[in-house]
């Protein structure tokens, strides 16, 4: 039977004397009112919305919603008025225009995080803002060559996008690769957490939940709690996971079944990779291959301590991050007379090598924790190089299409996942080693009190965006940087 911490009954409000679980069909009780909160429902996908002619428009509302989240009614902020968000489904060579009408309270906007598109005017552009009741055009002209796999989309305005992406505005993008990965079946899986209190209200941030980076205690695959999902014994799935917590470290498991990493961050591996457990900060996806064994399996994901505040703030009681306990996500089910295997998965084209590439330059990007303003029961300063973002200010400024060295070198007690729009990172050097298989990220862990070193190819655009930590209360407290290709 699938249990919930008890952090997540805390969440849900259904700790207490009359808090009874009701074994076999997985069903929580409470005392108060009989309301259900149910777990084991089959796994649901979100609305696919596919290209057709090269082209996909979607208009898409963000604004408050009630939905059911397992079994019990929330009240969340979605798109389109579902958690997640519709997939968007495209190919290479696309255009995807999303009118986006801002139904919240306050300013939004919409980011491709991953997508290698122009980040100019309406385009992926974060700086632009989109008050509440308005409505914003954009357009996305998806290159020809642009890497096949799993992206996502969320909210991105400053100071904002924590508490817009915690409340449910995300979902998932697929840039198709047709018929390259024979699968007996693609999921989509999007991980994210949510907080509601007792009345399935969104619930309110603490600062210091705020400075540690916000962490629902209900973690949701597809908006569910712990679906099940099934399959035949020899049965091939994909499983592309997008971890979309604000802050939440995902080491996700399966035991029991064959898992192999196909891709991470939309880049895949030459060959799969057999793996028992993958990593994924926040804005981190991975594509799994999962070959069906048998029997029932669970998805979990185990505790990541991805540190903490202990040395800086002495009073506090909860200074360190992260769950404590494995949580359940998704139980697997392979039940059934077995298929017939399925073909190999063929290699993966080289992807290109920057170590053997002319840098253009080298920079060093310093992330760190202020005390200043702390002690008075305020923030902390988040800054990047000693600052803290300023829309108005260019940090960085490169030349297109040179490639350059970045030491992300990180000063404060607590990970930092660093990500960079536009142009990926190849990581080839992590925690002061060099990697001999150096890895395609998006968002890339840089330790407490460690470094790494990532390759960037600044190719395909010009123009101006931003770097940041994907914890993203941190990002909304001052850990973003800007730059500019040109
Ligand atoms: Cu997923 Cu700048 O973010
Ligand atoms: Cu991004
Ligand atoms: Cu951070």
């Amino acid at each position: 039977m699938i249990a919930l911490t008890r952090r997540q009954l805390l969440a849900l409000g259904l700790t207490g004397a009359g808090a009874v679980a009701v074994g076999g069909a997985g069903l929580w009780w409470t005392n108060t009112g009989g309301a259900g909160f149910t777990t084991g429902a089959d796994l649901a996908e979100p609305q696919a919305l596919s290209s057709s002619g090269g082209r996909l428009d979607v208009a898409l509302e963000a604004a408050p919603t009630r939905l059911r989240v397992g079994g019990r009614t929330a009240n969340a902020w979605t798109f389109n008025g579902t958690l997640p968000g519709p997939t968007l489904r495209l190919r290479p060579g696309d255009t995807l225009g999303v009118t986006l009408r801002n139904g919240l309270r306050d300013a939004t906007n919409l980011h491709v995080h991953g997508l290698h598109v122009s980040p100019q005017g309406n385009g992926d552009n974060p700086f632009v803002r989109i008050g509440p009741g308005e409505t914003f055009g954009y357009r996305y002209a998806i290159p020809e060559g642009h890497p096949p796999g799993t992206y996502w989309y969320h909210p991105h305005h400053h100071g904002m996008a924590a508490e817009q992406v915690a409340a449910g505005l995300y979902g998932a993008i697929v840039i198709e690769d047709p018929g390259t990965v024979p699968v007996s079946r693609d999921r989509v899986l999007v991980v994210s957490d949510l907080a509601l209190d007792a009345t399935g209200n969104l619930a309110a941030v603490s600062p210091p939940e705020r400075m540690m980076g916000r962490e629902g205690a209900l973690v949701l695959v597809n908006g569910q709690v712990v679906p099940q999902a099934s399959a035949a014994p020899g049965e091939r799935e994909r499983w592309r996971l997008v971890n979309a917590c604000p802050s939440r470290f995902l080491r996700l498991r399966l035991d029991g079944q064959q898992v192999r990493l196909l891709a991470r961050d939309g880049r895949r591996l030459r060959v799969p990779e057999e793996i028992t457990e993958v990593d994924l900060a926040p804005g981190n996806r991975a594509d799994l291959i999962v070959e069906a064994r048998t029997g029932n399996a669970v998805l979990r994901t185990l505790p990541v301590d991805r540190g903490g505040m202990d040395g800086m703030m002495g009073h506090m009681e909860d200074g360190r991050s992260g769950t404590t306990e494995p949580l359940d996500l998704m139980s697997f089910n392979v039940a059934g007379p077995p298929v017939q295997a399925m073909l190999p998965i063929p290699e993966g084209i080289g992807l290109r090598d920057l170590r053997y590439e002319t840098l253009a330059a080298r920079r060093t990007l310093t992330f760190a924790m202020g005390m200043a303003g702390m002690m008075g029961g305020g923030m902390g300063a988040f800054t990047i190089n000693g600052r803290e973002f300023d829309p108005d200010r260019l940090d960085e400024t490169v030349r297109s299409g040179s490639v350059e060295e970045w030491t992300l070198v990180n000063s404060s007690p607590m990970d930092h996942p660093i990500h960079l729009h536009v142009w990926p990172m190849q990581v080839v050097q992590d925690a002061s080693r060099n990697l001999s298989e150096p890895t395609w990220q998006d968002v890339v862990i840089v330790p407490a009190f460690g470094q790494v070193k990532v390759l960037i190819a600044f190719d395909g655009f010009s123009g101006r965006t931003v770097f940041h930590c994907h914890i993203l209360d941190h990002e909304d407290l001052g850990m973003m940087g800007t730059i500019e290709a040109r």
